[in-house]
Protein backbone atom coordinates (compact mmCIF):
# COMPACT_ATOMS: atom_id res chain seq x y z
CA UNK A 1 0.00 0.00 0.00
CA UNK A 2 1.22 3.73 -0.79
CA UNK A 3 1.12 5.92 2.03
CA UNK A 4 0.58 9.60 0.45
CA UNK A 5 1.50 12.69 2.94
CA UNK A 6 1.01 16.30 1.84
CA UNK A 7 3.61 18.77 3.61
CA UNK A 8 1.22 21.95 4.29
CA UNK A 9 0.85 24.98 5.57
CA UNK A 10 -0.60 28.21 4.38
CA UNK A 11 2.60 30.22 6.47
CA UNK A 12 5.57 30.55 4.25
CA UNK A 13 9.04 29.80 4.95
CA UNK A 14 8.21 27.22 7.97
CA UNK A 15 10.43 24.28 6.54
CA UNK A 16 8.19 22.91 4.45
CA UNK A 17 10.34 22.14 1.88
CA UNK A 18 13.11 21.07 3.84
CA UNK A 19 11.25 19.01 5.82
CA UNK A 20 9.32 17.14 2.75
CA UNK A 21 13.35 16.67 1.20
CA UNK A 22 14.27 15.24 4.32
CA UNK A 23 11.85 13.06 4.88
CA UNK A 24 11.19 11.78 1.86
CA UNK A 25 15.05 11.03 1.26
CA UNK A 26 15.12 9.52 5.15
CA UNK A 27 12.46 6.99 4.06
CA UNK A 28 14.60 5.65 0.67
CA UNK A 29 17.39 5.55 2.91
CA UNK A 30 15.08 3.23 5.43
CA UNK A 31 13.99 1.55 2.55
CA UNK A 32 17.58 0.27 1.67
CA UNK A 33 19.35 -3.44 2.85
CA UNK A 34 22.52 -3.68 4.46
CA UNK A 35 24.06 -3.65 0.86
CA UNK A 36 22.26 -1.28 0.04
CA UNK A 37 20.30 -2.49 -2.04
CA UNK A 38 16.58 -0.88 -2.42
CA UNK A 39 13.72 -1.98 -0.61
CA UNK A 40 11.30 -0.01 -1.69
CA UNK A 41 11.05 3.16 -3.45
CA UNK A 42 10.12 6.72 -2.69
CA UNK A 43 8.55 9.49 -4.67
CA UNK A 44 8.77 13.50 -3.75
CA UNK A 45 6.03 15.86 -5.80
CA UNK A 46 6.86 19.71 -6.06
CA UNK A 47 3.67 21.78 -6.11
CA UNK A 48 5.63 24.87 -5.76
CA UNK A 49 6.50 27.37 -9.32
CA UNK A 50 9.73 27.92 -7.11
CA UNK A 51 11.10 24.72 -8.46
CA UNK A 52 13.01 24.26 -4.83
CA UNK A 53 13.01 20.26 -4.70
CA UNK A 54 15.16 20.19 -7.72
CA UNK A 55 17.31 22.87 -6.84
CA UNK A 56 17.44 21.44 -3.31
CA UNK A 57 18.41 18.05 -4.74
CA UNK A 58 20.73 19.06 -7.55
CA UNK A 59 18.34 17.81 -10.18
CA UNK A 60 18.29 19.52 -13.52
CA UNK A 61 14.71 19.59 -14.69
CA UNK A 62 14.28 18.90 -18.44
CA UNK A 63 10.75 19.53 -19.24
CA UNK A 64 7.48 21.15 -17.71
CA UNK A 65 7.66 18.14 -14.93
CA UNK A 66 4.32 18.71 -12.86
CA UNK A 67 2.40 21.22 -15.09
CA UNK A 68 2.84 18.65 -18.02
CA UNK A 69 1.49 15.93 -16.05
CA UNK A 70 -1.43 18.08 -14.50
CA UNK A 71 -2.54 18.93 -17.91
CA UNK A 72 -2.07 15.48 -19.51
CA UNK A 73 0.73 16.55 -22.17
CA UNK A 74 3.12 13.32 -20.90
CA UNK A 75 2.20 10.25 -19.19
CA UNK A 76 3.80 9.77 -15.40
CA UNK A 77 6.44 7.56 -16.16
CA UNK A 78 8.02 10.53 -18.27
CA UNK A 79 7.22 13.27 -15.67
CA UNK A 80 9.53 11.29 -13.55
CA UNK A 81 12.46 11.92 -12.45
CA UNK A 82 15.87 9.96 -10.77
CA UNK A 83 17.55 12.27 -8.06
CA UNK A 84 20.40 9.30 -8.65
CA UNK A 85 23.38 11.59 -9.07
CA UNK A 86 26.23 9.00 -8.94
CA UNK A 87 27.35 9.24 -12.73
CA UNK A 88 28.80 12.40 -12.21
CA UNK A 89 30.41 11.86 -8.66
CA UNK A 90 27.36 13.07 -6.88
CA UNK A 91 25.39 11.56 -4.09
CA UNK A 92 23.73 7.93 -4.64
CA UNK A 93 19.99 7.73 -4.21
CA UNK A 94 19.15 4.98 -6.04
CA UNK A 95 15.21 4.74 -4.79
CA UNK A 96 14.88 8.15 -4.47
CA UNK A 97 12.57 10.41 -7.60
CA UNK A 98 10.81 13.46 -8.15
CA UNK A 99 8.35 14.69 -9.92
CA UNK A 100 9.65 18.42 -10.20
CA UNK A 101 7.76 21.81 -10.67
CA UNK A 102 8.75 24.54 -12.67
CA UNK A 103 7.33 28.83 -12.70
CA UNK A 104 5.06 27.06 -15.24
CA UNK A 105 3.10 25.90 -12.74
CA UNK A 106 1.67 29.33 -12.00
CA UNK A 107 0.12 29.52 -15.20
CA UNK A 108 -0.85 26.26 -15.62
CA UNK A 109 -3.37 26.21 -12.40
CA UNK A 110 -4.90 29.34 -14.12
CA UNK A 111 -5.14 27.44 -17.36
CA UNK A 112 -6.90 23.93 -15.22
CA UNK A 113 -9.53 26.45 -13.58
CA UNK A 114 -10.10 27.84 -17.27
CA UNK A 115 -10.61 24.27 -18.60
CA UNK A 116 -12.54 23.15 -16.14
CA UNK A 117 -14.91 25.92 -16.97
CA UNK A 118 -15.32 25.84 -20.78
CA UNK A 119 -15.63 21.93 -20.00
CA UNK A 120 -18.57 22.49 -17.56
CA UNK A 121 -20.10 24.33 -20.38
CA UNK A 122 -19.40 22.07 -22.98
CA UNK A 123 -20.52 18.96 -21.06
CA UNK A 124 -23.83 20.84 -20.30
CA UNK A 125 -24.48 21.65 -23.79
CA UNK A 126 -23.38 18.12 -25.26
CA UNK A 127 -24.89 15.86 -22.30
CA UNK A 128 -21.66 14.65 -22.90
CA UNK A 129 -20.61 11.96 -19.77
CA UNK A 130 -16.97 11.68 -21.67
CA UNK A 131 -15.88 14.68 -19.71
CA UNK A 132 -12.11 15.51 -19.14
CA UNK A 133 -10.53 14.95 -15.49
CA UNK A 134 -12.13 17.43 -12.96
CA UNK A 135 -9.45 19.54 -11.45
CA UNK A 136 -10.10 17.74 -8.21
CA UNK A 137 -9.25 14.66 -9.49
CA UNK A 138 -6.22 15.22 -11.59
CA UNK A 139 -3.78 13.85 -8.98
CA UNK A 140 -5.19 10.50 -8.11
CA UNK A 141 -6.02 10.31 -12.19
CA UNK A 142 -2.72 10.76 -13.42
CA UNK A 143 -0.88 9.20 -10.62
CA UNK A 144 -2.91 6.46 -10.69
CA UNK A 145 -0.42 3.36 -12.04
CA UNK A 146 2.65 5.35 -10.83
CA UNK A 147 1.74 5.40 -7.14
CA UNK A 148 1.26 1.84 -7.03
CA UNK A 149 5.18 1.22 -7.38
CA UNK A 150 5.72 3.48 -4.85
CA UNK A 151 5.83 2.61 -0.68
CA UNK A 152 5.59 6.40 -0.20
CA UNK A 153 4.85 10.06 -1.84
CA UNK A 154 5.43 13.20 -0.32
CA UNK A 155 4.33 16.49 -1.79
CA UNK A 156 5.91 19.54 -0.81
CA UNK A 157 3.12 22.59 -0.78
CA UNK A 158 3.38 25.93 -1.72
CA UNK A 159 1.62 28.53 1.10
CA UNK A 160 -1.30 28.67 -1.68
CA UNK A 161 -2.70 25.67 -3.09
CA UNK A 162 -5.02 27.11 -5.18
CA UNK A 163 -6.98 25.23 -7.73
CA UNK A 164 -4.60 22.10 -6.54
CA UNK A 165 -5.73 22.38 -3.24
CA UNK A 166 -8.81 19.94 -3.65
CA UNK A 167 -6.43 17.88 -5.53
CA UNK A 168 -4.00 17.27 -3.18
CA UNK A 169 -6.30 16.75 -0.47
CA UNK A 170 -8.07 13.38 -2.06
CA UNK A 171 -4.71 12.18 -3.43
CA UNK A 172 -3.30 11.89 0.25
CA UNK A 173 -3.55 10.39 3.52
CA UNK A 174 -2.74 12.60 5.94
CA UNK A 175 -1.14 16.02 5.99
CA UNK A 176 2.43 16.78 8.16
CA UNK A 177 2.23 19.96 9.04
CA UNK A 178 5.70 22.05 9.65
CA UNK A 179 5.36 24.51 12.55
CA UNK A 180 7.70 27.18 12.65
CA UNK A 181 7.84 27.43 16.48
CA UNK A 182 6.91 31.18 17.65
CA UNK A 183 3.43 32.36 18.65
CA UNK A 184 2.55 32.96 15.02
CA UNK A 185 3.37 29.84 13.43
CA UNK A 186 1.93 28.08 15.85
CA UNK A 187 -1.57 30.31 15.68
CA UNK A 188 -1.40 29.30 11.62
CA UNK A 189 -0.75 26.28 11.83
CA UNK A 190 -4.33 26.01 14.41
CA UNK A 191 -6.21 28.13 11.15
CA UNK A 192 -4.64 25.60 9.05
CA UNK A 193 -6.45 22.52 11.09
CA UNK A 194 -9.30 24.02 11.02
CA UNK A 195 -9.57 24.24 7.22
CA UNK A 196 -8.52 20.46 7.41
CA UNK A 197 -11.46 19.82 9.81
CA UNK A 198 -13.94 21.80 7.53
CA UNK A 199 -13.02 19.94 4.44
CA UNK A 200 -12.97 16.24 6.18
CA UNK A 201 -16.98 17.56 7.07
CA UNK A 202 -16.89 18.22 3.20
CA UNK A 203 -15.66 14.64 2.85
CA UNK A 204 -12.08 14.63 1.85
CA UNK A 205 -10.64 12.60 3.63
CA UNK A 206 -7.32 14.12 5.21
CA UNK A 207 -6.58 14.13 8.68
CA UNK A 208 -3.68 15.96 10.44
CA UNK A 209 -0.85 13.43 10.88
CA UNK A 210 1.93 14.73 12.18
CA UNK A 211 3.03 18.26 13.70
CA UNK A 212 6.77 19.09 13.34
CA UNK A 213 7.93 21.86 15.21
CA UNK A 214 10.63 23.64 13.38
CA UNK A 215 13.22 26.04 14.17
CA UNK A 216 13.00 25.44 17.57
CA UNK A 217 15.86 26.60 20.17
CA UNK A 218 15.21 24.52 23.08
CA UNK A 219 16.66 26.96 25.22
CA UNK A 220 14.01 29.61 24.66
CA UNK A 221 11.58 29.69 27.26
CA UNK A 222 8.86 30.76 24.05
CA UNK A 223 9.99 27.93 22.19
CA UNK A 224 9.54 25.56 25.23
CA UNK A 225 5.43 26.82 25.62
CA UNK A 226 4.70 26.84 21.93
CA UNK A 227 5.97 23.61 22.39
CA UNK A 228 3.90 22.83 25.09
CA UNK A 229 0.64 24.24 23.62
CA UNK A 230 1.27 22.14 20.51
CA UNK A 231 1.27 18.97 22.35
CA UNK A 232 -1.36 19.78 24.60
CA UNK A 233 -3.35 21.11 21.16
CA UNK A 234 -3.02 17.83 19.06
CA UNK A 235 -1.88 15.36 21.61
CA UNK A 236 1.56 14.12 21.93
CA UNK A 237 1.55 11.52 19.70
CA UNK A 238 0.75 13.90 16.77
CA UNK A 239 3.48 16.33 17.62
CA UNK A 240 7.46 15.16 16.64
CA UNK A 241 10.25 15.39 17.58
CA UNK A 242 11.36 18.96 17.86
CA UNK A 243 13.56 20.43 14.29
CA UNK A 244 16.18 22.89 16.16
CA UNK A 245 16.61 25.47 14.21
CA UNK A 246 20.16 25.03 12.01
CA UNK A 247 22.38 26.65 10.19
CA UNK A 248 23.39 23.08 8.42
CA UNK A 249 20.18 22.96 7.25
CA UNK A 250 20.24 26.57 5.28
CA UNK A 251 23.50 24.97 4.25
CA UNK A 252 22.78 21.95 2.73
CA UNK A 253 20.46 22.70 -0.27
CA UNK A 254 23.59 24.49 -1.35
CA UNK A 255 26.43 22.61 -0.96
CA UNK A 256 27.88 20.02 -3.51
CA UNK A 257 25.33 21.46 -6.05
CA UNK A 258 22.50 20.47 -3.53
CA UNK A 259 22.54 17.60 -0.32
CA UNK A 260 20.19 16.52 2.07
CA UNK A 261 21.24 16.93 5.72
CA UNK A 262 21.87 12.85 5.59
CA UNK A 263 25.11 13.78 3.18
CA UNK A 264 25.48 17.02 4.10
CA UNK A 265 25.75 16.65 8.04
CA UNK A 266 24.62 13.42 9.13
CA UNK A 267 25.73 13.34 12.41
CA UNK A 268 24.19 16.71 13.41
CA UNK A 269 21.69 17.95 15.60
CA UNK A 270 18.87 18.80 12.95
CA UNK A 271 20.01 15.03 11.30
CA UNK A 272 19.15 13.24 13.85
CA UNK A 273 15.86 15.08 14.83
CA UNK A 274 14.76 14.58 10.97
CA UNK A 275 15.66 11.09 10.98
CA UNK A 276 13.23 10.17 14.74
CA UNK A 277 10.68 11.67 12.12
CA UNK A 278 11.61 9.47 9.04
CA UNK A 279 11.16 6.61 12.06
CA UNK A 280 7.87 7.62 13.59
CA UNK A 281 6.69 7.62 9.38
CA UNK A 282 7.79 4.33 8.45
CA UNK A 283 6.60 2.51 12.12
CA UNK A 284 3.47 3.92 10.86
CA UNK A 285 2.60 5.85 13.92
CA UNK A 286 0.71 8.51 11.64
N1 LIG B 1 15.17 24.13 11.24
C1 LIG B 1 15.71 25.09 10.47
N2 LIG B 1 16.70 25.87 10.95
C2 LIG B 1 17.26 26.83 10.20
N3 LIG B 1 16.91 27.09 8.94
C3 LIG B 1 15.94 26.34 8.40
C4 LIG B 1 15.28 25.31 9.12
N4 LIG B 1 14.34 24.75 8.31
C5 LIG B 1 14.41 25.40 7.15
N5 LIG B 1 15.35 26.36 7.18
C6 LIG B 1 15.69 27.34 6.13
O1 LIG B 1 14.67 28.32 6.13
C7 LIG B 1 14.28 28.67 4.81
C8 LIG B 1 12.81 28.32 4.58
O2 LIG B 1 12.67 26.91 4.69
P1 LIG B 1 11.77 26.11 3.64
O3 LIG B 1 12.07 26.52 2.26
O4 LIG B 1 11.90 24.67 3.98
O5 LIG B 1 10.33 26.64 4.06
P2 LIG B 1 8.96 26.53 3.25
O6 LIG B 1 7.89 26.44 4.26
O7 LIG B 1 9.06 25.43 2.25
O8 LIG B 1 8.91 27.93 2.49
P3 LIG B 1 7.85 28.36 1.34
O9 LIG B 1 6.58 28.66 2.08
O10 LIG B 1 8.48 29.53 0.71
O11 LIG B 1 7.69 27.18 0.42
C9 LIG B 1 15.24 27.92 3.90
O12 LIG B 1 16.32 28.76 3.61
C10 LIG B 1 15.70 26.74 4.74
O13 LIG B 1 17.00 26.30 4.37
MG1 LIG C 1 8.70 25.45 0.17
Amino acid sequence: MTKIFAVVNRKGGVGKTTTAISLAHGLARKLTDDSGEPTGHVLLIDLDPQGNCSTSLGIEVEGDGISALLLGEVSAENAILPTDRSATGGPERPNLFLIPATDRLAETKLALIANEAVNEVVSRMTRNANRSVPIDQLLTTRLKHAAEVFDYIIIDCPPSLDALNNAVYQFADAAIVPVKVDYLGAAGAVRHTRDILEAQAEGIAIKVGLIVPTFVRSRQVLAREVLGTLRETYGNERVSEPIPSSVKLEESPAAEGGLTIFEYAPESAPAKAYWAVVEQVHNGEI
